[in-house]
């Protein structure tokens, strides 16, 4: 196996599926299956998932919603998806934890640096909720700082494509994929992977990120084997 721990970013977005808004439970389904399949190798897996499916601070804004109220409103919702992918992970026999960045301790755990850690190494998926449980910082960010905090090997972004292009893929069918690319030429050809204060700090603290494609199935799977999937960057 490539990695012994992981923390793998889950964009809201994509628990939506087909749909709209809100939660797919069919792809909630097929995540949670693909996340038993990596645990089952012994594979130490921590999550950050994002909120967008339900609400975003950022457009909350741009609706002229006060931007920190707006960003609580979307810490609540990568809760809302911390608790439903804990559920279906439960429902498919794999032992979790929620904890959050903001207390809400009726609800889950507070996040515990050493706590999680110790999750992990028991073999439970330890979901990360609340984002960094500050305005003005995305669950890219969480996911980054989380990863540096419990010491993962690298953070693996799953999207709907499968890696960095020269360009958009979806908008140029021209564009090439990038197997592996330093944190420099990221920047130096203005690709976007990550936002800036979440990409730097990956960059400072040396953890790579893996882009990949979380929806075809058997990907991470074959990711967290060894096999080339999606784009790495590192230093
Ligand atoms: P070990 O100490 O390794 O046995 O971990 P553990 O998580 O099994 O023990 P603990 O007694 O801390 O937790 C038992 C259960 O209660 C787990 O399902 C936790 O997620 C849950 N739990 C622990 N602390 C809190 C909390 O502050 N709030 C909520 N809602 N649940 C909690």
């Amino acid at each position: 196996m490539q990695y012994k721990r992981i923390l793998l970013k889950l964009s809201g977005e994509a628990l939506m599926g087909d749909r709209q808004y809100g939660i797919d439970p069919n792809r909630l389904k097929e995540y949670a299956k693909e996340i038993k399949d990596v645990t089952n190798k012994g594979i130490e897996v921590a999550i950050v998932i994002g909120g967008g499916n339900i609400f975003r601070g950022v457009a909350g804004a741009s609706n002229g919603m006060d931007r920190v109220q707006g960003d609580h409103m979307g810490m609540l919702a990568t809760v809302i998806n911390g608790l439903a992918l804990q559920s279906a992970l439960e429902e498919a026999d794999v032992i979790t934890r929620l904890q959050t960045a903001i207390e809400i301790k009726e609800i889950a755990e507070p996040y515990i640096k050493r706590k999680a850690i110790r999750h992990l190494e028991k073999g439970r998926v330890v979901i990360f909720g609340a984002g960094t449980g500050n305005p003005y910082f995305t669950t890219d960010t969480a996911a980054v700082l989380r990863a540096i905090e419990i010491n993962a090997d690298a953070i693996l972004k799953g999207t709907r494509v499968d890696g960095i292009y020269t360009e958009d893929p979806e908008k140029n069918a021209e564009a090439t994929k990038f197997e592996n690319i330093t944190f420099k030429d990221v920047i130096e050809k203005g690709l976007k992977v990550m936002d800036m204060t979440a990409f730097t700090l990956s960059e400072e603290n040396k953890l790579p990120i893996i882009v990949f494609d979380m929806n075809k199935k058997g990907n991470l799977f074959k990711l967290v084997s060894g096999e080339k999937i999606g784009t790495v960057v590192n230093i």
